[in-house]
């Protein structure tokens, strides 16, 4: 099913006689919970990661898109001023599909209605962070294409989703062509092993947890070299996942192991190891 086609008396969708007007937002609106700081594990790894702060630096304009920012702006407020570190003259819009939630700008940022088409504007980085949790699965493919047909060149989008306080996380980066990478994060001290990030993954991939899918294979691979490296929790969580990582690169899978110090726990792999059969 498509975007546009979610039954819902809300549901707003691209309509002919738009042409040439701000054109109407697509998706639906949905429970707009959020939370002050949520997102810190996804923004510590958006002004980390070299591709971004490439699209970033490149960008004729950084424009960046936080969309579907909720019943409050605080997490769009926290990505502007994080990303200032990376691109200090990045224009920040917060987007969100119930007009009752657009706020006025404030602090550099600004606020709009708009929906996956993005209010027609072409940014270079697009986060989209539980959005499509509330949609259907069917929903993912078209919303994704939506947006990746508006990024500006070399342009990126973070999709994902945490829980309430931002512990669990879970994203995917795309860019115009297709998605690129997974990325599982949590909170070393609270979290204790990496499957207890499953009930957060992505929209593209919860469904397709169980056995015989690729992303089950990853959870439970993730968690063999966590235990396996269970002699290194006398140096703290970090280094003992730190060692996980090594393990599983040793093992032949393309997890990332990243050579600064993390705060957090953090597995990348391929998109292509995950895809759903
Ligand atoms: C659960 S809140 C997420 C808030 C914030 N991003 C966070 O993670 O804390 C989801 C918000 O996305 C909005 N939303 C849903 N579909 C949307 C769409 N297609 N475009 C823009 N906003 C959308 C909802 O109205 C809701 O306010």
């Amino acid at each position: 099913m498509a975007v546009g086609a979610l039954a819902d008396s809300r549901t707003r969708r691209p309509s002919p006689r738009s042409a040439g007007r701000a054109p109407r937002p697509v998706g639906v609106v949905t429970r707009g919970t959020t939370g002050i700081n949520r997102l810190r594990r996804s923004d510590r790894w958006l002004v980390h990661h070299e591709g971004v702060q490439r699209a970033l630096c490149d960008a004729a304009d950084p424009l960046v898109v936080d969309l579907g920012y909720g019943a409050r702006p605080n997490t769009t407020f926290e990505l502007a001023q994080r990303l200032a570190t990376v691109r200090p003259d990045r224009r920040v819009v917060g987007l969100e599909i119930d007009p009752e939630r657009v706020v006025p700008a404030r602090d550099g940022v600004s606020f709009a209605c708009g929906g996956f088409e993005l209010a027609g504007l072409r940014p270079v980085l697009v986060r989209a962070f539980n959005v499509l949790r509330q949609y259907p699965e069917n929903a993912v493919a078209d919303a994704w294409a939506t947006m990746r047909e508006r990024l500006a060149p070399g342009g990126l989008i973070l999709e994902g989703t945490c829980d309430e306080l931002g512990r669990r996380c879970a994203w995917v980066l795309l860019d115009a062509e297709r998605p690129r990478t997974l990325t599982l994060a949590w909170d070393p001290f609270t979290v204790s092993t990496p499957s207890d990030v499953a009930p957060r993954l992505p929209k593209a991939l919860i469904h397709h947890n169980v056995p015989g899918e690729p992303v089950h294979a990853l959870l439970q691979a993730a968690d063999r070299a966590w235990a396996w490296a269970a002699p290194h929790a006398v140096y703290g969580p970090r280094a003992r996942w730190h060692a996980a990582l090594e393990r599983l690169h040793a093992d032949g899978l393309p997890v990332t192991v990243p050579r600064r110090r993390m705060r957090d726990c953090v597995l990348t792999v391929p998109w292509e190891i995950v895809a759903p059969r």
